[in-house]
């Protein structure tokens, strides 16, 4: 086991009717930035839910963060919070409001152009205080300090994170998930499903215990996808759900191990380049990562066959093949398309493209061995096609 620090400030408030209590989670005097989307908490009781609950409290709203936050759309919201002398911010949303917050609280004071947090990165280690209440379980956004933003002019979609970008608070009531569209119930199970395979399916590192987090994570989101997605008023397999996608991106199976997150880091170029939902574009490639660096992860994809899969039979490499085929199988069964011309037409160019960015940025050392390199991108993009 590597060694390692592990601190999640972050308190998480759980269970139905917590968003009840978030006043006392806030400052009395604070002037309150409620951030949110494009209207789903309208429609599903979040936003009555919370304007009563913060009743008699100074709050000014921001509305129409997207899918996939831009840097135009959140630097309206940093001119608001300047002049309007804001001091706390409340995330009500999915992971694109919580990780557009993330973004504000880390630029409002920044001394800079607020874009260099993102390309530099910046590592925030001080920010305004916010809290999030939790409307779409995937990212685990709601209890680490990462966030990912985009910005369109130049079709860029970068990572930044810091100490100082943990919640203050996370309210996670299960009851949210029941006016969740299927597609976005489906992107976050795989979205959580790929972050415990980025922090697992590497090399064996003898962290017994985290390695049995991990595939405990995986059994939970299998057993429970099927009743969500067949019944999001399914309160038990909507818990499960929910508390299955905070853990699995909260940094506590990451612990001690090797990771790798080389999947997300293209991932992100096929969202920025063609506007593909963050988790179908997990789909697309990791699959093909696993095939590209084989004889990198056979041991543990050999490992995760057995004990999630229940795959023994056969040699390691057939053991570890078999386990890509069969998560491929079940992406299918989710009705997720793994291959990147199933999205668009216009793919032929994205592997150099993607190649000559990576080589640019200086990211030659990618995944848990520090050996995927732009020429091996390419060659996973390529087979992605
Ligand atoms: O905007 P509204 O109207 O609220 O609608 C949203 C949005 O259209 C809707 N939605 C959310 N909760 C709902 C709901 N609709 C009905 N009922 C509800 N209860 O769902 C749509 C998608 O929302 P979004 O927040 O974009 O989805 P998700 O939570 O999957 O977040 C994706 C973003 O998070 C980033 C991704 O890259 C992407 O930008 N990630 C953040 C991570 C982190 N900070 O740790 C890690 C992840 O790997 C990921 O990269
Ligand atoms: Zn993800």
């Amino acid at each position: 086991m590597l060694n390692f620090d592990f601190q999640n400030p972050t308190k998480i408030i759980f269970g139905k009717g917590q968003i009840a209590t978030i006043a006392k989670e806030i400052p009395a005097e604070a002037t309150i930035l409620m951030t949110y989307g494009g209207g789903s908490i309208k429609t599903n009781g979040v936003y009555e839910q919370v304007t009563k609950a913060l009743e008699g409290r100074k709050v000014i709203e921001f509305a129409g963060i997207e899918p996939n936050p831009s840097y135009e759309t959140l630097m309206k919201a940093v001119e608001i919070m300047r002049t309007e002398k804001v001091d706390f911010v409340l995330a009500v949303g999915g992971g694109s409001v919580i990780d557009g917050t993330k973004f504000l609280v880390a630029a409002v004071d920044y001394d800079g152009d607020p874009w260099e947090i993102l390309t530099k990165p910046v590592r925030t280690t001080k920010a305004m205080p916010f809290g999030t209440v939790l409307t779409l379980p995937a990212t685990g956004t709601e209890m680490n300090s990462g966030a990912v933003i985009t910005r369109k002019s130049t079709h860029e979609k970068l990572g930044m994170g810091g100490p100082g970008l943990f919640p203050k608070f996370s309210v996670l009531d299960p009851e949210v998930i029941k006016s969740i569209p299927q597609t976005q119930l489906v992107n976050g199970i795989v979205d959580a499903y790929t972050h415990v395979l980025e922090q697992y399916l590497t090399y064996p590192a003898g962290a017994l215990l985290q390695d049995r987090f991990a595939e405990s994570i995986l059994q939970t989101l299998l057993e429970v996808a099927p009743k969500i997605i067949a019944d999001p008023s399914d309160y038990q397999a909507a818990a499960n759900f929910m508390w299955s996608c905070t853990m699995a991106l909260n940094g506590l199976i990451q612990k001690g191990v090797p990771t790798d997150w080389a999947t997300h880091a293209i991932g992100h170029e096929l969202t920025a380049l063609y506007n593909i939902d963050h988790a179908r574009t997990l789909a697309i490639i990791f699959p093909n990562l696993y095939k590209v660096r084989f004889e990198n992860k056979k041991e543990k994809l050999a490992q995760y066959g057995q004990r999630i899969w229940n795959i023994t039979e056969g040699t390691l490499d057939e053991r570890a093949n078999a386990a890509i085929d069969r998560t491929v199988a079940f992406l299918h069964e989710l009705g997720v398309k793994t291959r990147l011309s199933e999205y668009t037409d216009d793919y032929a160019k994205s592997a150099d493209f993607i190649e000559k960015r990576f080589t640019e940025r200086g990211w030659n050392a990618l995944g848990e061995r520090k050996d995927i390199t732009p020429a091996i991108v390419k060659e996973i993009v390529e087979l992605s096609y």
